[in-house]
């Protein structure tokens, strides 16, 4: 399968459903707090998105039934919510993929419930330096693989491992389109960056193994193999005549 490249009209639709992912993950930070159930904040972003005239992609999707992953500790990505009861102390991932006028936009975030451990607050902020590395690697004509061969090469530098069984993905007409893009990679390979194309970087970083195993009763629930704390951060990535635009980071924040 191709790498499509969007028009500017398809563009602008992705863009504003990329605004309203990103919008949906700041309406969440108020509401993480000791006490509260993953599923309650489920419920909450499946309400912000259905207000805002969009549906989430994740519902409905192979069996999916909720609209968000929630992810917390050595949850590593696509955490079913349920009644889990966040605690002083955890880390969570929140991903939420939207569906507007037939456009998606992807996007997650790390939160943090109360005071976290400085072992924590260093995997979560080495990872979303590991976002920010890749992203760099966004301009026309470099090699796809340029952006996981330096999103390892940092997390290695603090002996962190990266995720390989999940991968950042095209985006935008579908869910999950081509590219693969894998965030561990060899130098120099894969596909050539071409301004309009559109696909997520979403690196997970794991504080110990790389390895996950996904939970036998819900079939979604991916942990690290060794308990672990796992972190992630995603960006819808629009690649430009000059470089990128991150199409999800209308707050700058991650
Ligand atoms: N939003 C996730 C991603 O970044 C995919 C979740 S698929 C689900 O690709 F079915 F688990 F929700
Ligand atoms: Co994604
Ligand atoms: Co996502």
């Amino acid at each position: 399968m191709a790498i499509v490249i969007k028009t500017p009209e398809q563009i602008e639709g992705i863009r504003k459903s990329s605004a309203l992912a990103a919008k949906t993950l700041k309406h969440l930070e108020q509401f993480i707090k000791p006490g509260v159930k993953t599923i309650e904040l489920d419920q909450i972003a499946e309400d912000f998105i259905k207000e805002n005239h969009a549906t989430p992609a994740t519902k409905g999707y192979r069996g999916y039934k909720h609209a968000t992953c929630i992810s917390p500790n050595d949850v590593v990505c696509h955490g079913v919510p349920n009644n889990t009861v966040l605690q002083h102390g955890d880390i969570v991932n929140i991903d939420v993929t939207t569906i507007l006028d037939g456009y998606f936009g992807d996007t997650c975030r790390m939160y943090q419930v109360g005071e976290i451990s400085e072992y924590a607050e260093k995997l979560v902020q080495t990872t979303k330096e590991c976002l920010r590395i890749g992203m760099e690697q966004c301009y026309p004509e470099n090699h796809l693989n340029n952006i996981g061969y330096h999103i390892a090469e940092h997390a290695h530098k603090h002996r962190y491992s990266v995720v390989y069984e999940f991968c950042g993905h095209g985006v935008g007409l579908k869910f999950h389109e081509d590219p693969e893009v894998s965030h561990i990679a060899e130098k120099n390979t894969g596909p050539i960056l071409k301004p309009g194309m559109v696909f997520t970087i979403e690196p997970m970083i794991n504080g110990g193994k790389a390895r996950c195993k996904v939970d036998r009763k819900d079939g979604w629930t991916a942990r690290t193999i060794d308990g672990r704390l796992s972190a992630q951060f995603e960006h819808t990535i629009l690649i430009t005549d000059t470089g990128y635009e991150a199409l999800t980071d209308i707050y700058g924040d991650f």
